[in-house]
Order: structure tokens, then C-alpha cells, then sequence
């Protein structure tokens, strides 16, 4: 049996014990301590943000996003249904209602036809998902939602460090929403960050976030006691899991290259496939500048997808499909929201398939995996289905 290529594996870069132990030395563990501060200067800095403040997780920063724009009953918010279900609980905790959209055939990015077909007079939110780092037409996005008054909310939990021309993924819309999950280019085990881009929420995040308390006013000495001002919750991160996260960030630039790498070797040895018509690879917008956060192909139907991820696994080679629509989940059908059918997400949720991805994949793996992919193509050798 051949060596076994896992499709993620969770990379560490050394430093990460050394800063656990310098946030107990400071003895600082809970949030808004030294590697708290440090973490969102780096992101601000680096990725030309206005305001980042940490979290527990990309779930909270969503949740403390529709908590600050006051979204609540009667409202609706726009997002894609091919999105993983953080996207659609941070609406409908707030008892808001989620307008699903379908999703464009080339990038599987909110499509923002579908946008402004959905937009009414409810509608207080947008909240485009930037799939696998890949940069959703946010200028379109926001020639709908600007003129109304309508927030963009982005969901860059893939998107970390990845850009629009030379604006950074997350810092483009009135708030945007980061994931440093193990899943995640760069990790915390749990972790995640809001991007304030209105300086004008910015006090009310940081209550928000500190359980409706005037916490952070009173650490900055501007008040002399702390209080309840306000709705919140328990949405920050510790500073134990800011000290792990702040070595991996340390190495932002090189680790984006090493996976920029991989996913140009798979875009050059599975160039043929394409050509082929076997299968179809990522679609990057030439103004897009990703992140590699996954790579991924698009197959004829359901049935080459599932026998490939078999024929992978005999190969011992790991690979995943991806979201199951929320329309069609139970709980979106339960919720009753879905008016209009959405063919594209149907589509790419049965016939995408992902690739192994993560900073442990050598050259030589990339050509074993796209050797098996393309011997179990071939040897089907099914027509191209075009995407309706
Ligand atoms: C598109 C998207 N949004 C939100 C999240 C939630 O992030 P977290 O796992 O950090 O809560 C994820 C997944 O991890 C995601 O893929």
C-alpha cells in the first residue's frame, strides 16, 4: 500500500509552544492580553485592515457581526446556500430570516444577479462567502447594497490573506469575518477575528464581544469601574490560543507561498483533464488574488464524484466533497425559506470533489494524486456536463 496522503493535516511552525509559555509567564490567559493585542496589529498591519479584534471562533465573529448591526425579527439577510451552516445560524439566531441565493458557475461565489433579484425592502444584510479564498465580485455587491443602505458583511473564513486587487479579503465590506480552525490556512485549533471596516462600530464590537460590558474602556483607563452597557456575549478569544495562532501568522507570507505552490502544480498537472473534458479546475478572476486555500475539480455528475472519492480511498489518498445545500438541508426545508430553485449550488454540491491540501503535500504527492485522479477519469471516461 503506498504511503498515505491525508487530505488535511493540521501544520505546526515550532513557535507555538514557546509563545504558550510566554502568555503563562505574563500571566495573562484569558482575552485582550499580550497575543490577543499582537495577532490583530499583525492583521492589521500586514493585511492593510482598519480594525481587527479577536475571537473564539469565525461562528462568533459572524454572530457578533449580526448582533452589531442590530439584524432581528422581520429582517432578511442574502447568503449563498452553498456555505458551511455558520453562515446561515448567525442570521437566524437573531430570529432574521435567511434569503438563499444561487451561486455563479464560475468561481461558486454568490452570484450577484441572484443578489439583486432577491433584495426587498427587508433586506438589511449581504453576507458574500469568499469559497476556498477566491474573492467574490464585491464591487458588484456593493453597487447593490451601498444606494440602500444595505450592510456587506463578508465571510472570509477561507479568505485569510487573500485579496481584490490590492484590497485584502474581509477588510472590504462594512464588517468581514476570519477562521483560524484547524481546517484553515493558518490555525488556532479554534479561532477566529472580526474585521471592523466602520470605525463606527468599532466601540460597540469590543462590548459586544466582552459580554455587553464597558470592559475594555476601563482596561484602556477611560472609565473608572466596568459595567453593563449593552447586548453581548462571550465572543473573545483566549490568550493562550492567541499565542499559538500569533506563531502561525509570523510565517503568513511563506506559508502562502508554499500553498501557492501546491495549487499551481495541481492546476499544471491536471491542466489535461481539462483539456480532456474529463474535469473542470478553479476559476480564478484575473483581479483575484487567492490564498490556496483549496483546490478542488468539478466532475461530470454525482456518480464519477463518488467513484472517485472510492478509487482515492483504495489509493490511500484522502479527498471531500464539500457543503450539502441549507436550503435543502432539514433545517433549511424546516425553516421554509427557499422560493426559487438554485440549480448551480445543486450542481457543484453533487459534483465537486477536493483535493488534499495542506503545507505537508510535496511535489511528488500532488503528481500521485493527479496520476490516480486521471487513470480513474480515463478509464470511465465520462462526457462533460456543463454546468446550467
Ligand atoms: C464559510 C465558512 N464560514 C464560517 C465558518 C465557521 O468558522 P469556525 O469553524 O472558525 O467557527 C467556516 C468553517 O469553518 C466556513 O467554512
Amino acid at each position: 500500500m503506498p504511503e498515505r496522503i491525508p487530505f488535511n493535516l493540521p501544520h505546526l511552525t515550532g513557535g507555538e509552544f514557546d509563545n504558550i509559555r510566554k502568555a503563562i509567564d505574563l500571566g495573562q490567559l484569558a482575552g485582550g492580553g499580550h497575543f490577543t493585542r499582537a495577532c490583530e496589529e499583525l492583521l492589521e498591519d500586514r493585511l492593510g485592515i482598519a480594525h481587527v479584534l479577536m475571537t473564539c471562533s469565525g461562528t462568533a465573529a459572524l454572530e457578533l457581526a449580526m448582533m452589531l448591526l442590530d439584524v432581528g425579527p422581520g429582517d432578511e439577510v442574502i447568503l449563498p446556500s452553498y456555505t458551511f451552516v455558520s453562515t446561515a445560524t448567525a442570521i437566524v439566531r437573531t430570529g432574521a430570516t435567511p434569503r438563499f441565493v444561487d451561486i455563479r458557475p464560475d468561481t461558486f461565489n454568490i452570484d450577484p444577479d441572484e443578489v439583486e433579484k432577491a433584495v426587498g425592502p427587508r433586506t438589511r444584510a449581504i453576507l458574500p462567502v469568499h469559497y476556498a479564498g477566491v474573492a467574490c465580485d464585491l464591487d458588484a455587491l456593493g453597487a447593490i447594497a451601498t444606494p440602500r443602505e444595505i450592510a456587506i458583511v463578508e465571510d472570509a473564513a477561507h479568505a485569510v490573506n487573500a485579496f481584490l486587487g490590492d484590497r485584502a479579503l474581509g477588510g472590504i465590506g462594512d464588517l468581514g469575518c476570519f477562521s483560524f480552525h484547524e481546517t484553515k490556512n493558518y490555525i488556532a485549533g479554534e479561532g477566529g477575528a472580526l474585521c471592523v471596516n466602520d470605525p463606527g462600530l468599532l466601540d460597540r464590537a469590543r462590548i459586544i464581544r466582552d459580554k455587553g460590558t464597558n470592559r475594555y474602556h476601563f482596561d484602556q483607563g477611560v472609565v473608572d469601574k466596568y459595567t453593563w452597557v449593552d447586548t453581548g456575549s462571550s465572543f473573545a478569544a483566549s490568550d493562550l490560543v492567541c499565542a499559538f495562532l500569533k506563531a502561525q501568522l509570523d510565517e503568513m507570507q511563506p506559508l502562502l507561498e508554499k500553498r501557492l505552490e501546491i495549487h499551481a502544480r495541481y492546476q499544471e498537472v491536471m491542466a489535461d483533464l481539462e483539456r480532456e473534458g474529463l474535469a473542470r479546475l478553479p476559476r480564478i478572476p484575473r483581479e483575484a488574488r487567492h490564498n490556496a486555500h483549496g483546490f478542488f475539480l468539478l466532475l461530470p455528475d454525482r456518480a464519477t464524484r463518488d467513484g472517485l472519492i472510492d478509487h482515492l480511498r483504495e489509493a490511500n489518498i484522502g479527498s471531500a466533497f464539500h457543503y450539502v445545500p441549507l436550503h435543502s438541508s432539514p433545517m433549511g426545508r424546516k425553516l421554509g425559506c427557499q422560493e426559487a430553485p438554485l440549480p448551480v449550488t445543486d450542481a457543484v454540491s453533487e459534483r465537486l470533489l477536493r483535493m488534499p491540501m495542506h503545507y505537508a503535500l510535496t511535489p511528488a504527492d500532488v503528481d500521485r494524486v493527479a496520476s490516480e485522479v486521471g487513470r480513474f477519469l480515463r478509464a470511465r471516461g465520462a462526457g462533460w456536463v456543463p454546468l446550467p
